[in-house]
């Protein structure tokens, strides 16, 4: 089966920060997780270059755009490869594999009777870029970015979505699964029923963007232009091999600033090009610090290149995924960080997995006999069920459920190394093939929780692999494998603490 993952893609008018990394983080997971049940992924990212924050940016630095959002790429790549997102394709706007698509796209619209010229007047927010009507603005601000919009006056071409309300609504009754979650989905509903106006999808050129073909002049509008790069990548409009195989895409991962776009506008483009339509669009929550939105604009960001430099990437990762439920906001906090991290990485995790090889290599030199069948500890049978747990979690995308399914197991270990105190069993020699049956059967334990904490921790898991003596390719790793006891570590290794205790004082005065 194939699954085909997009990111929305970000503006590279500013660098990455943990706010638009949590994303990329998540969607990452869901990528690995779906390779781990042997599905054929194809997951995409990348830059959305025509916005005219990113013209501005480039003016005010006084080079040229293009070699403006060139360097960019540079530094969004290097940000991905550190917190250990790996995508199958990176997609940037301003490429001609993307304009052709656009192109497409606006002549389908066209040809569909959806385009009119007309004029528009009202607020525009440069950095949402979006239109706002006078209702929608708080206090006169903009209510996502709280800064003042720009008045506009000029003509433009529009797109008839008005014409597709009743279409939009149909679709959301017909598949309750286009939006999620839930609550995300409601907003939307009562937006479609507040009534659809038409929206501009040009603006007066000032030479960045895709000119709009049969309209001098003007260009594309930035999300007209964006949204369509999760077609471009398939080498749309050629029905090409990529096409066939992912096109509809599965899951559109964006943030709930954004979810609308995707919800209402995107898909009445697809309907009005002719097109079929994705299967999700999921809205997640922001990332605070300070109880606002993480961003550039407001200045509180964090540096997701410095934290995993710091921390570990897995560890961040680890983090924002079970900080909050996924679709919900979380708050960004240093000492949250370490106590977390502290409690259930360096304690729960860390030192199941330390003391578990550590005593394995003192009674037995590390060997194992691989005695599983009577389960003695009853972890198989509680593997089973927290794998069970674990899958329903996961297709659902509540990424926190999952990882405290695996905590569950991770519990029942550090449990049964107490209940069944191997430093007892290895006094007694009349106990050894009881001590080699329990050692066994954590150690076959630590082996399903490196396969199920790999979606999330990919370079983590590999560490654990290699400390247990697997085979530490994860491309080799399947879900489907997780209870074959033929595969379970025979022969573990001593390692270095994989997530080294913190202290919380050190790091507030690192920070200091
Ligand atoms: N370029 C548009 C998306 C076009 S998709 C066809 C855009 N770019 S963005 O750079 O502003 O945001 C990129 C993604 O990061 C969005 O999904 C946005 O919601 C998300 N986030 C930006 N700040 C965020 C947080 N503080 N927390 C979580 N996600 C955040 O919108």
């Amino acid at each position: 089966m194939s699954f085909y993952i997009t990111c929305a893609i970000d503006y590279p008018n500013s660098q990455p920060h943990i706010g638009t990394a949590y994303e990329k983080i998540a969607a990452d997971t869901i990528a690995r997780y779906k390779r781990l049940v042997g599905e054929d992924v194809f997951f995409l990212m990348g830059l959305d270059e025509h916005s005219q924050n990113v013209y501005k940016r480039a003016q005010e630095l006084g080079v040229d755009p293009q070699a403006f959002t060139d360097k960019m790429e540079g530094e969004f790549r290097a940000a991905w490869a550190a917190v250990n997102v790996e995508f199958d394709d990176f997609i940037r706007t301003t490429e001609d594999r993307h304009r052709v698509a656009v192109e497409a796209m606006v002549q389908r619209a066209e040809a569909a009777g959806d385009l009119y010229e007309g004029f528009y007047k009202g607020y525009y927010c440069v950095s949402c870029e979006a239109y706002y009507g006078e209702r929608d603005l708080v206090e006169g601000n903009c209510p996502i970015h709280e800064t003042p919009p720009e008045f506009r006056e000029e003509v433009n071409v529009f797109f008839r979505l008005s014409a597709y309300q009743d279409r939009l609504k149909a679709h959301y009754e017909e598949h309750p699964e286009f939006v999620q979650p839930d609550y995300r989905r409601n907003e939307l509903l009562a937006l479609l029923d507040s009534g659809l106006e038409d929206i501009s999808v040009s603006r007066a050129s000032d030479g960045w963007g895709i000119p709009m073909p049969g309209h001098e002049g003007q260009s594309v509008y930035v999300w007209f232009d964006a949204l369509t790069n999760y077609l471009s990548a398939t080498g749309f409009p050629e029905e090409t091999a990529t096409y066939e195989k992912y096109w509809p895409a599965d899951l559109h991962l964006v943030g709930k600033d954004i979810t609308r776009f995707h919800a209402i506008i995107w898909p009445a483009m697809l309907m009005s090009a002719g097109v079929p339509l994705p299967g999700m669009v999921f809205g997640h929550g922001w990332v605070l610090t300070g109880g606002g939105r993480m961003s550039k604009s407001k200045g509180n960001v964090v540096d997701p290149l410095a934290m995993a430099e710091r921390f570990g990437a897995d560890t961040l990762r680890y983090f924002l995924l079970r900080e909050a439920p996924f679709g919900r906001d979380l708050e960004f906090d240093i000492e949250k960080f370490v106590g977390r991290y502290n409690a259930d990485l360096a304690n729960d995790l860390g030192n199941l997995l330390q003391r578990t090889v550590g005593m394995a290599i003192k009674y037995q030199d590390g060997a194992l006999g691989g005695h599983t069948e009577g389960d003695l500890t009853g972890l198989s049978a509680t593997a089973r069920e927290v794998e069970a747990e674990y899958r329903e979690a996961m297709e659902r995308y509540d990424l926190q459920g999952a990882l405290k399914a695996i905590w569950k197991l991770v519990a029942a270990g550090n449990l049964a190394v107490d209940r069944h105190a191997p430093w007892a069993l290895a006094k007694d020699p009349e106990k050894a093939a009881e001590l080699d049956a329990v050692l066994s059967e954590l150690v076959a334990l630590l082996g399903k929780l490196t396969v199920l904490v790999h979606p999330f921790m990919p370079e983590r898991s590999v560490a654990m692999a290699q400390a247990l003596g697997l085979d530490d390719d994860p491309t080799v790793w399947s879900i489907d494998d997780l209870h074959d006891a033929s595969r379970a570590p025979r022969q573990v290794h001593k390692s270095e603490p994989l997530f080294p205790r913190l202290d919380i004082e050190e790091v507030i005065e690192g920070d200091a």
